[in-house]
């Protein structure tokens, strides 16, 4: 017997990184589009966890199924923990990806490499159709480089940079980010749980 879930999110690239991580699963997966529900939850909370929580209860409410959606950034220790929630529209709308890694550049000016730590952060929500909830979170540690390298990925990938392979995330072929991401180790923390949420 499969299960339908939906994986509440507007973006193809985190819908197949999801389908591909959890794949072995008795699992039909449903997007937001097949369903024809719009995307459309404004991710109103002060930090990740209620933001996935927020969007996983109402697309789920919307679609009555099990429902995983997630909410992730960018966390930066000698900046309070900023971008964080904001990561997305860090420095307002005017700004498009490369704008918001040159604005963090700008900011981190001066601050030495030892001092430049930082994680990406993914919290997923997985919400029953009872209302049960799991909350996993998964990480990715790294610090932000002096400028800007590769050309994969998206978002701040050009400028967070992993000592221990001597290269940025956007350096990394998709494949290799995918296997260490903060997304792919909180997909790895929730199968456990989904598992369980399936034979309810
Ligand atoms: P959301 O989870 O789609 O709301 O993503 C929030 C923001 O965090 C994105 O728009 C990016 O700016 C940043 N972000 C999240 N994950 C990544 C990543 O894997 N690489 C680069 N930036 C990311």
């Amino acid at each position: 017997m499969t299960t339908p879930i939906l994986i509440a999110t507007g973006n193809p690239g985190k819908l197949a990184e999801y389908t591909h991580l959890l794949a072995d699963l008795p699992v039909e997966w449903h997007s937001l589009t097949d369903l024809g529900i719009r995307a459309d939850v404004e991710e109103t909370g002060t930090d990740f966890e209620a933001n996935a929580l927020l969007k996983a209860h109402e697309y789920g409410r919307r679609a009555n199924m099990l429902t995983l959606a997630d909410d992730s950034g960018l966390v930066v220790d000698a900046l309070g923990g900023e971008p964080g929630v904001h990561s997305a529209r860090y420095g307002g709308p005017g700004l498009d990806d490369a704008g918001r890694w040159r604005l963090l550049l700008d900011n981190l000016r001066g601050v030495p490499d030892e001092k430049r730590t930082a994680r990406f952060v993914c919290t997923i929500a997985a919400v029953a159709p009872n209302g049960e909830a799991i909350i996993t979170e998964g990480t990715l540690e790294g610090r932000i480089a002096h400028e800007g390298r590769g050309e994969h990925g998206f978002g701040y990938d050009p400028v967070f940079y992993l000592p221990e392979r001597g290269v940025t995330l956007a350096e990394l072929p998709p494949a290799q980010k995918n296997a260490i991401s903060h997304r792919a180790n909180a997909a790895a923390a929730l199968r456990p749980y989904l598992i369980d949420m399936l034979t309810l």
